[in-house]
């Protein structure tokens, strides 16, 4: 146990409060010391060495794991300027666009499940509002056309660029198809335009 000085120190007074100079408690100064370790430690493995990461690298780190996950996905690479906007020719990937087409985002409320056109245009023939390119396609489901009641993603929840590619292959491969009793075209709107996804 430490010893503790019993009077205080002279000339030293504030307020009528004065002080004593005690040692400072072991338990207190051994933590001070072990901070001023770990801080030779840490200087040394970040700033001299740059072995540890900093800020910023931990930032750039996170960046590229979140890049290849997202590609992994199919998804995100809008942000980058590099969109994979690749239509999906296998079964599953237009499988699971139907499912979207006409399930919850709502599309086949106003398209058909086959595509055929009831409030919204004919999907499957060659007349386009809005152009039959896959940029186009993708541009009219991202943005939706809400003044004709058209919500971005038919119901206005962002779909993931996987989701979103798997909608328009589903919508490419409905094309030609000529479902029965299509919603007419409507020559002062509709262009006829030549196919031009591959
Ligand atoms: C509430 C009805 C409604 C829903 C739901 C809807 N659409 Fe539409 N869609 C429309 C209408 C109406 C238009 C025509 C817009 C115009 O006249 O400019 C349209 C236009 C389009 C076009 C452009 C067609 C062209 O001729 O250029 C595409 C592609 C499309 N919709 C796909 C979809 C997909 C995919 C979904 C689901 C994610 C969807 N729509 C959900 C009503 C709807």
């Amino acid at each position: 146990m430490a010893k503790y000085q019993e009077t205080p120190m002279e000339n030293h007074e504030a307020d009528g409060i004065k002080e004593f100079d005690n040692n400072l408690p072991r338990w207190w100064l051994y933590g001070f010391y072990f901070t001023i370790i770990f801080g030779i430690g840490y200087l040394v493995q970040y700033h001299f060495m740059g072995s540890g990461n900093v800020m910023r690298d931990e930032y750039a780190q996170e960046v590229k794991e979140a890049e290849a996950k997202y590609k992994l996905a199919g998804v995100g690479a809008a942000n980058a300027g590099a969109r994979t906007m690749a239509v999906f020719k296998d079964a599953a990937n237009i499988a699971e666009g139907k499912k979207l087409f006409t399930g919850a985002n709502l599309c086949y409320t106003c398209h058909r499940e086959d595509g055929g056109g009831l409030v919204g245009p004919n999907l499957t023939d060659d007349y386009w509002i809005h152009g039959s390119s896959v940029d186009s396609l993708v541009a009219s489901i991202e943005h939706g056309y809400p003044e004709k009641g058209m919500l971005p993603y038919g119901n206005n929840s962002k779909l993931g660029e996987k989701e979103l590619m798997q909608i328009v292959s589903y919508i490419v491969s409905m094309h030609g198809s000529n479902p029965p009793n299509p919603k007419p075209i409507d020559p002062a709107v509709e262009k006829q335009e030549a196919w031009n996804v591959q």
